[in-house]
């Protein structure tokens, strides 16, 4: 579906990594040039007619994620990455609110940006970080966040879908039950905005993270929600330029209002503004229909892997586009290399979500990441790959 939009498909590759990060529509790549070649000047800093234009991409930006979250633009920050968007949530609102003994829930399917934020709060502030336990699925149930919340815990720090398990969380269920004992909901959505609709104001979740570059977005470039009354009292990590109002001393610092405050030095201009019409091309398309169509491929890998017998799927059940697995006896960065000689890209690892070994007792894995823009043929192709182990063995290193 909508290939002919991607120029990274016309090259003789399968691409089943877009967990990792997902190609670029060209409308993307254009207004990424457009920026730098028809008004490449700083935001908020000019006083002439291409600095006003950057301002108004870059607002109008704003204004869009805004509304495809549906939050208020105000409660849109733009970071780095989802990595950068969780150290500002754990560094600059809850390191100076959380006192020894609090409680962090955390699970261990959490990609390392969800977890080592939270692991330092311990290291620093004498937070215990606890892990919620996961179902035979290695899923998350509301139950089990029940079981785990105490009158200590303060934090309840989750993905909505975790990168390796693909797993979907009852993010809703979660916050409602979280609000009405006083717990902080920070959702990781690096792997849930851009593959189905996420609406902040339904989920009720205090903050959520996430990045474009896998949301056929640019790289460098992350999304900090957080509900207004909580950005307000979000410290900011850097302080410098576009960020302050004025300032004459050391005691004489006025700082803006938010977003702006939390956004220090000249921004990711041109990321930003190609993220506007990343986030135009999905609008056009329709998250719900891309999430039916990923789940539809998902489906169609699934019944061709279950029938190699020699192939662990790890995580059957799941409704997202992530399928992961190892063939028994080889490992995954072999298989990974073999696949690679036919033009086959997927992920092979541990895939940055370290502790989940704790949980499936499986150190390392293949993943297949799925988008839209995936085919049938594409999925023949990897699974005819994988049907013949002998020649997996003799060709993979
Ligand atoms: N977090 C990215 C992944 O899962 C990089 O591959």
């Amino acid at each position: 579906m909508n290939r002919e939009d991607f120029p990274m498909l016309e090259e003789d590759i399968i691409y089943l990594d877009n967990g990792a990060t997902s190609l670029k529509p060209k409308c993307v790549i254009d207004k990424t040039v457009e920026y730098y070649s028809k008004y490449s000047a700083n935001a908020h800093r000019g006083d002439y007619d291409i600095s006003y234009k950057v301002d108004q991409e870059y607002e109008g930006t704003r204004e869009k994620v805004a509304e495809f979250l549906n939050a208020d633009s105000e409660e849109i920050v733009f970071t780095s990455g989802a990595t950068d968007s969780l150290n500002m949530i754990a560094t600059g609102f809850f390191a100076p609110l959380i006192e020894a003994g609090d409680e962090i829930l955390i699970t261990t399917s959490e990609h390392a940006s969800n977890v080592l934020p939270w692991f330092r709060l311990q290291n620093e502030k004498g937070a215990i970080v606890k892990y919620i336990p996961l179902d035979s699925n290695y899923h998350v149930t509301l139950d089990n966040v029940k079981k785990m919340v105490t009158p200590n815990t303060k934090i309840i720090a989750i993905a909505e879908i975790t990168n390796v398990i693909g797993d979907v969380r009852p993010i809703k269920e979660i916050c409602k039950f979280a609000h009405e004992n006083n717990i902080f909901v920070v959702v990781d959505g690096a792997q849930s905005v851009p593959h189905k609709k996420v609406d902040v104001k339904d989920l009720d979740c205090d903050f959520l993270a996430f990045s474009a570059h896998k949301m056929y977005g640019p790289t460098g470039l992350g999304i900090l929600y957080g509900k207004k009354e909580l950005l307000e009292n979000l410290n900011p990590i850097n302080l410098g330029g576009g960020m302050n109002e004025s300032f004459d001393s050391p005691s004489e610092i006025l700082l803006k209002d938010i977003p702006t405050r939390l956004e220090a030095g000249t921004p990711n201009i041109a990321s930003v503004i190609a993220f506007g019409s990343a986030i135009d091309y999905l609008n056009k398309i329709g998250m719900d229909k891309i999430n039916e169509r990923e789940l539809y491929l998902r489906k169609y890998l699934i019944d061709k892997l279950i029938k190699i017998p020699y192939i662990d799927i790890i995580n059957l059940e799941a409704d997202s586009g992530i399928v992961s697995f190892n063939v028994e006896g080889i490992f995954s960065q072999d298989v990974a290399f073999y696949l690679n000689k036919y033009k086959v890209c997927v992920r092979a690892g541990n895939h940055c979500a370290k502790i989940l070994k704790n949980a499936t007792k499986v150190t390392n894995s293949l993943r297949v990441s799925l988008a839209f823009y995936n085919t049938e043929s594409e999925i023949d192709t990897l699974v005819e790959l994988l049907s013949n182990k002998d020649k997996i063995v003799k060709e993979m290193l």
